[in-house]
């Protein structure tokens, strides 16, 4: 395939693009500062901006395609990561326009352009746990694409805002739009680093309902997505199948989450992140884990 890939530099971008160009696909990645990958061309571009994304998204994708002589070929997708990814790195409402603004343009051109999918980050946030002042409680758990999002921060905010226009654009196209509720992005190293800590004082995951996800298996994601059409409007949990601490399902639920219903029967160490939507209608299959690195 022939994929636009915004905010390809990021920590998520930079483990997916090669992913991504590895498997075959044409990958051109749209930031405003260029990834080194074997396979992966950049172009620089401001997503805020209107006329760089509609003529970013009708151009080549590199030199080679000027070869054949027969004009700009077509993206068949854009997977958009492009994001100020969370609050705290520019003041709130910079925030909001930044992450509104330029989904909102990478949404009218591909619906525009005639590109017929668009694969988006949403966040984990829109639940309203993550960025919430003190503790906010899930609604009840597992939680699923079901649980309201009713955050109350800018970044959350954006990525609720952005879920709606996506579902407005598909239902006029057509055209497939997927949004991925990403839980917290996990890259290999970080396994070392950070989750002795976690393992040890598992509060300091209840910001994140206690899940993770391994950068690779979100690569896994995006391409279960490309795999997959028709689906229309969709957005689905992405995590890891089990909890990024050391204690158990229940040994959690008991401490920290007293009184919050339980829908359904959780066993070991499932995650508190429902991934089941993915892997029934995308055929997700997670196979990283932080047990692996650190033991269980
Ligand atoms: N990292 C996480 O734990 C996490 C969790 C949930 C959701 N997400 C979402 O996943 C996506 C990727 O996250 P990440 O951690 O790789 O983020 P990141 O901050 O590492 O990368 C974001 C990229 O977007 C680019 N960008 C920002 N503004 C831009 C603009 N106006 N035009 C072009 N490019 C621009 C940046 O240059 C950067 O390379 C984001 O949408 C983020 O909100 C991330």
């Amino acid at each position: 395939m022939r994929i636009a890939f915004t905010g390809g530099s990021g920590k998520a971008g930079r483990h997916i693009l090669p992913m991504l160009a590895a498997a075959g696909h044409t990958v051109l990645n749209l930031d405003l500062q260029p990834l080194q990958a074997e396979g992966v061309d950049n172009l620089i571009c401001d997503l805020t901006d209107p006329g760089q994304v509609f003529s970013a998204l009708s151009g080549y994708a590199n030199f080679g395609e000027l070869e054949p002589g027969t004009g700009v070929p077509k993206f068949d997708a854009v997977v958009h990561f492009a994001a100020l990814a969370r609050i705290l790195i520019q003041p709130d409402c910079e925030t909001y326009r930044v992450n509104t603004l330029s989904t909102y343009n990478v949404m009218e051109a591909a619906v525009k352009l005639g590109i017929p999918k668009v694969i988006f980050a949403s966040s984990e946030t829109t639940y309203g746990v993550c960025f919430a002042d003190g503790t906010r409680k899930p609604e009840y758990i597992p939680v699923d694409e079901d649980h309201p999002t009713v955050p109350e921060d800018a970044y959350a905010m954006s990525k609720v805002c952005n879920e709606v226009a996506g579902r407005s654009f598909q239902q006029r196209s057509g055209i497939d739009i997927y949004g991925l509720r990403i839980n917290n992005v996990i890259e290999p190293e970080e396994y070392e680093t950070k989750f002795p800590a976690y393992v040890r004082d598992a509060a300091l995951r209840e910001r994140n309902i206690f899940a993770y996800i391994d950068v690779r298996d979100l690569g896994q994601m995006v391409m279960r997505c490309l795999e997959t059409d028709g689906l229309g409007y969709e957005v689905f949990n992405v995590s890891n199948d089990d909890l990024s601490v050391g204690a158990s399902n229940a040994e959690v639920r008991e401490r920290f989450y007293p009184g919050v219903p339980v829908k359904r029967q959780m066993e070991g160490n499932e995650t508190f992140y429902c991934n089941r939507k993915a892997k029934a209608m995308l055929g997700f299959a997670p196979e990283h884990s932080w047990r692996d690195v650190l033991g269980g």
